[in-house]
């Protein structure tokens, strides 16, 4: 072998080991694992999922959702989009399914439990969907991939259960990118007092006392490398507050 090749082999072996570190925690690399799919007749997701999304938790990405069990990752994991595709070459297709992750659970060593539809949608055709259907429990690869809502701002939803002006909750959801919200901070604009919120369960942040006035709601990201970004919505909650209601933050992040 010529001593230049067997350089450049030498090399290219270095660099495989050198990547191997990074090759645990890649977070293109599919990982193998099983899914399963709602049993109940909720052919899209569930309005009662943990994440707390209410009603949203069955139409947010058209129905494609799922219930995760460690991915959950005590709610930090609600809003994640995955890529899941089973891996029986005879139903299934190369993409798969891109899901988000509105609920917790597990069935059977399962690391999803896909909505009826999402589950469908790993098939090649409607035949091989009914076949799936059919197995209940399939083997699958999956790995995390950048959500994305076209048209879509961050939104902001005050939950049912906010008690204006005493208790305020709220669900943040329609977060592009691969991005984990890890605080979130609520500052009144007038005078600037912030404090920093619990994450009560699920996607849903609380806090009793709710300073008064216009409210930011400021959001840290986080990527799987630690690093942290805060992003401050352009428009304010405001004043008037209602449980329910829906505010567009009028921001949107990528990546
Ligand atoms: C998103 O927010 C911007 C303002 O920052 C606004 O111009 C735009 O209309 C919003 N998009 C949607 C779909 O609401």
């Amino acid at each position: 072998m010529a001593p230049l090749l067997c350089l450049l082999i030498l090399s290219a072996a270095f660099l495989s080991v050198a990547n191997t570190g990074k090759a645990a925690t890649c977070s293109d690399c599919f990982i193998q694992s099983r899914a399963a799919y709602y049993p109940n007749s909720d052919v899209q997701g569930t309005a009662t999922g943990r994440c707390g999304y209410g009603t949203f938790g069955a139409t947010i990405n058209g129905g494609d959702v799922t219930a995760a069990s460690d991915l959950y990752r005590d709610g930090i994991g609600c809003g994640a989009c995955y890529q899941v595709r089973c891996t029986n070459s005879k139903y299934c297709s190369d993409k798969g399914v891109t899901v988000v992750i509105t609920d917790h659970g597990s069935s059977a060593n399962t690391d999803f439990i896909l909505s009826r539809r999402a589950f469908a949608r790993m098939a090649q055709t409607t035949d091989a969907a009914a076949s799936l259907i059919a197995l209940g429990i399939v083997d699958i690869e999956y790995r995390r991939v950048s959500c994305s809502y076209l048209y879509k701002n961050i939104t902001i939803k005050i939950d049912e259960n906010s008690n204006y002006p005493h208790y305020l909750a709220f669900v943040i959801f329609y977060q592009q990118g691969k991005r984990d919200i890890t605080a979130v901070q609520l500052c009144e604009t007038k005078n600037l007092v912030c404090k920093l919120l619990d994450r009560s369960y699920g996607a849903i942040w609380t806090t009793t006392s709710p300073p008064s006035g216009p409210l930011s709601i400021g959001m840290l990201f986080s990527d799987d490398d630690g690093e942290e970004k805060w992003v401050v919505p352009v428009n304010n909650i405001p004043e008037s507050w209602k449980a329910g209601d829906t505010y567009d933050s009028g921001v949107q992040v990528n990546a």
